[in-house]
């Protein structure tokens, strides 16, 4: 009898075991999202708040500290994993940004020397409270290498992408900016040898995708012209890339870049943020094209030399129109 029971309880475990794995099967299938990603939300759900990082409750922590709040221009000197922005939930457009490459650049409060793992957990946080603070229609546009080949080749765009799925991201389109980089070439591995040759593309990559939905839900007022539209439609954009020295930050985009990816996906008015802002530059982008902007940064110095370019950006607007 003792046997049978046992067999009987053993027997009802494998059946439970397999029926919340076809659950979670069907699940992730009519949901479209990956197998894990599932496994992951009923994880989180049934931790609660237990510092599990995908808890939502750990990435608004730190009070937020606001510098700059001028003209539709928000920047606040936080962590962006760890600032409360839980006002702004749902509610941004168009997130454009130029995340940390992990290409040992040295920033001041930035570790970019971090192992290819830890960066890709990195890069799942950023991306998780991006998504929560999107709005259902918002869009990314991501400024990232195609690769790295310092300390060992790794495909990051393509881990990139794969990241952002797992969250749930939806993928749009990927636009090669050609920077017309033609630095002196070093690294040639076996030269003139089929031995070991390496090939390097001098681009980057600007990954656009959505949260849940491409067409947008409401009307809104576009700002870019004909010629724009059809030349930026094309995917392989040509503008040189800005210079460090210039801008006195260690890896600036130029202010073609977002006012590119502003005009082509957003409304006026609509609500950008960019989560590393460095020295400024979407900020003052989408000031200049009248949407309103939030901006995150982690340094001190990087938040001084923002203010700085934002106040003569605006003296200069304010100049050119009294
Ligand atoms: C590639 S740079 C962005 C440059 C910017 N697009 C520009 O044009 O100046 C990345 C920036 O992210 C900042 N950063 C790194 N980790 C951060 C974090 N957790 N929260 C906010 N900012 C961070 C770095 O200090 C750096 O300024």
């Amino acid at each position: 009898m003792k046997y049978l029971k046992d067999k009987e309880t053993k027997e009802l475990k494998v059946r439970l075991k397999w029926n919340i794995f076809e659950s979670l099967r069907e699940i992730s299938s009519i949901e479209g999202k990956s197998f894990n990603y599932v496994v992951n939300e009923l994880l989180s759900r049934i931790l609660g708040n237990t510092g599990n990082k995908n808890n939502m409750d750990y990435y608004f922590k730190e009070k937020p500290n606001l510098v700059f709040n001028k003209k539709n221009i928000k920047l606040f000197h936080n962590d962006f994993i760890k600032v409360d922005l839980s006002e702004y939930m749902g509610k941004v457009n168009l997130l454009i940004t130029s995340p940390p490459y992990n290409l040992s650049i040295e920033y001041g409060k930035h570790n970019d020397t971090l192992d290819y793992e830890d960066y890709l957990d990195f890069t799942e946080k950023w991306l998780r409270k991006s998504y929560e603070l999107l709005a259902d229609d918002g869009r990314i546009c991501i400024n990232i290498p195609l690769d790295k080949n310092k300390n060992g080749l790794k495909p990051i765009y393509a881990d990139f992408v794969k990241v952002a799925k797992e969250i749930g991201f939806n993928y749009q389109s990927t636009i090669i900016w050609n920077e017309q980089n033609i630095s002196k070439r070093t690294a040639w591995g076996s030269w003139l040898s089929s031995s070991a040759p390496y090939v390097i593309a001098p681009v980057e990559m600007i990954v656009v995708m959505y949260k849940k939905q491409w067409k947008r839900l409401n009307k809104g007022e576009s700002t870019i012209d004909r010629d724009e539209f059809i030349e930026w439609t094309n995917g392989v954009w040509t503008f040189p890339g800005e210079s460090k020295k210039r801008i006195g930050h260690p890896a600036p985009y130029p202010l073609e870049l977002p006012r590119r990816c502003i005009r082509l996906f957003s409304y006026k008015n609509d609500l950008i943020l960019d989560p590393f802002a460095g020295s400024g530059t979407t900020l003052i982008s989408a000031y200049q094209e009248g949407r309103k902007a939030i901006g995150i940064e982690i340094d001190n110095n990087y938040i001084n030399l923002s203010i700085e370019r934002i106040k003569k950006e605006l003296i200069q607007k304010t100049m050119l129109t009294t």
